[in-house]
């Protein structure tokens, strides 16, 4: 099995080769503990914030949900893949230094609303968290669209049928 050994690189014209980890061979140094930070806070076992990797959408995991992540991802064994390194070129350093570039952490911290689940959700509120954990990245925080993605209002134009 050769799963979540990564292939995708972030921002290769974004003054920033970042690089997704090789997860299956991340996650067996991590504790319990420090995946739960990661997936709660956006917080590496470094101690420093996730960039790129949308840490927003993840916040909001649920307390089980996190822990079932946790559970499935003790079973992926550690799988070899050469990758390149992340850098940031010196544009790009420049960027974060003036603030126009913040990280996935940052950009959480700014802008997600605390979603606190329910103990017994509605249809409509496991729906929500369903959006705020799977589509926020794209649609934007507030669902008013971001980068080439549209607002999500544009949702309510649909037909139920169409969905
Ligand atoms: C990886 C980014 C990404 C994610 C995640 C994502 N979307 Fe989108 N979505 C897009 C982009 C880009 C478009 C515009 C695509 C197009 O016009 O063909 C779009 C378009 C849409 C549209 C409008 C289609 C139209 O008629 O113009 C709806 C509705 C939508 N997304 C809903 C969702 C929902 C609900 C989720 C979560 C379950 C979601 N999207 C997750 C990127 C994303």
């Amino acid at each position: 099995m050769s799963q979540y050994k990564s292939n995708r690189e972030f921002y290769p014209d974004w003054e920033a080769g970042m690089v997704a980890a090789n997860i299956s061979k991340k996650i067996p140094q991590y504790s319990d503990n420090e995946l739960y930070r990661l997936f709660r806070h956006g917080i590496k076992k470094d101690g420093t914030g996730l960039w790129a990797m949308p840490a927003g959408m993840f916040v909001n995991f649920s307390e089980k949900d996190i822990y079932r992540l946790i559970a499935h991802l003790r079973t992926i064994p550690p799988v070899e893949n050469k990758l390149p390194t992340t850098a940031f070129s010196f544009t790009g350093r420049l960027k974060i230094l003036s603030g126009e570039y913040i990280s996935e952490v940052a950009m959480a911290r700014r802008d997600v609303k605390k979603f606190n689940y329910p103990d017994n959700p509605t249809v409509v509120q496991k729906g929500n968290y369903l959006v705020i954990t799977t589509c926020t990245e794209c649609h934007g925080y507030d669902l008013r669209g971001l980068y080439g993605s549209p607002p999500l209002l544009i949702a309510k134009a649909y037909k139920e049928m169409n969905l």
